[in-house]
């Protein structure tokens, strides 16, 4: 049995069509079973609907409370029984309900080299820092932000004259690989963590 994944996403979903696209080989041993999203209208959504994958949305301003926004969430994403749960480029903090329904099973991608700058400008941050080299860093879910254990990281040159979109591409383009060889080491493999340190294997 492929391994299931849940996708949530916010925006241009290149990182999902990646793992689309690597999931048509029955030897990935993983498949993307549904596709959520905080926003309407965005590209991710209409990358899983053009490969027949389901979808839904759930956007913070239609709830009471974020507790509510996140229960909501998490029952979506329940609902299609995942075993893995990826987010690619989901610019929101997940809350308590989805990491407790899914303990070290809710993984994130970021573009940079965690623990250098978290949060949601991670390119802006490092090329304004001056730093030579960054990339991109896929972790388990933890209640911090960019915080929890490390599965891997890919490094890329910062060039001088980069601007924040064009060190974004090229972060992005290692940022896939990554993301394609590590969700389909764990679809095979799996994942043990001991004091932080993740190793994938059986
Ligand atoms: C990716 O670079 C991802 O790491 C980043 O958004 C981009 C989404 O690209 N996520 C964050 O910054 C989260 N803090 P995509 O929509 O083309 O996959």
């Amino acid at each position: 049995m492929p391994c299931r994944l849940v996708v949530l996403v916010s925006g241009a979903g290149t990182n999902l069509q990646a793992l689309l696209d690597a999931a048509a080989d029955p030897a990935y041993g993983a498949e993307v079973v549904a596709v959520g999203a905080d926003r309407d209208g965005i590209e991710g959504l209409a990358r899983a609907e053009r490969a027949g994958v389901p979808t839904f949305v759930h956007r913070l301003r239609d709830h009471a409370t974020r507790e509510e926004w996140d229960a909501a969430l998490a029952a979506s994403v329940a609902s299609y029984a995942p075993d893995v749960v990826v987010l690619a480029g989901f610019m929101k903090l997940v809350g308590e309900e989805l990491l407790t329904r899914f303990p070290h099973r809710v993984l994130n991608t970021h573009p940079a080299l965690c623990p250098a700058f978290p949060g949601t400008s991670g390119p802006a941050d490092a090329l304004a820092y001056g730093v030579k080299v960054t990339g991109a860093t896929l972790f388990v879910v933890d209640a911090g932000v960019d915080t929890g254990p490390i599965v891997a990281q890919t490094v890329v040159p910062v060039e001088d004259d980069d601007d924040v979109a064009s060190l974004h591409e090229r972060i992005k383009v290692a940022e896939r690989r990554m993301l394609v060889d590590s969700v389909g080491a764990i679809a095979r493999d799996g994942l043990t963590i001991t004091d932080r340190k993740v190793r994938i294997g059986p």
